[in-house]
């Protein structure tokens, strides 16, 4: 086979995302961090990352979110709405620190349906609805080495 880095034309089927052509790869969206409160954005404005917009309540997740931009990518803090929550629960757990990281996809449903061909599995039977009317999934950890790992797609 000639050599294809990209894996564009791969005989075994669709390898790679059909966005994803290029030898970039997926673009990271976001890093989110669980955090008891977003008071705690101090330290990462100190860092000079910039506040990005409102603070948004994202109910379906159970969490009050800040965005702050870093980049071509953002930080997420994450604070639980109410104590039973995944994020509270990731809190009382682990205590706050790194909760997932995000991947924007082009098309979630079409991604869903390809990575659970190659077994991967979610957390979620159905993709959530997350910030910005963005829909989102979670990839199992046991899936991507420990690390929860979330694809999105923005409205
Ligand atoms: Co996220």
């Amino acid at each position: 086979m000639k050599h294809d880095p990209a894996g564009v034309g791969s005989p075994a089927g669709e390898p790679r995302p059909k966005a994803i052509r290029g030898l970039e790869g997926l673009a990271l969206d976001h890093v989110a961090i669980a955090v008891p409160s977003l008071e705690e954005a101090g330290p990462y404005l100190a860092l000079g990352l910039l506040p990005d917009g409102p603070d948004e309540v994202v109910a379906d997740q159970g969490v009050r979110v800040r965005l702050l931009r870093a980049g071509g990518a953002a930080i997420e803090l994450l604070a639980p709405l109410a104590d039973d929550g995944p994020v509270a629960r990731f809190l009382a757990r682990r205590g706050p620190g790194l909760h997932h990281l995000a991947f924007r996809v082009a098309d979630l449903d079409a991604e869903i349906a390809r990575l659970r061909s190659l077994g991967a599995s979610f957390v979620d039977p159905e993709p959530r609805l997350g910030r910005g009317g963005s829909r989102v999934a979670f990839l199992h950890p046991r899936w991507t080495g420990g690390v929860l790992v979330e694809l999105v797609t923005h409205a």
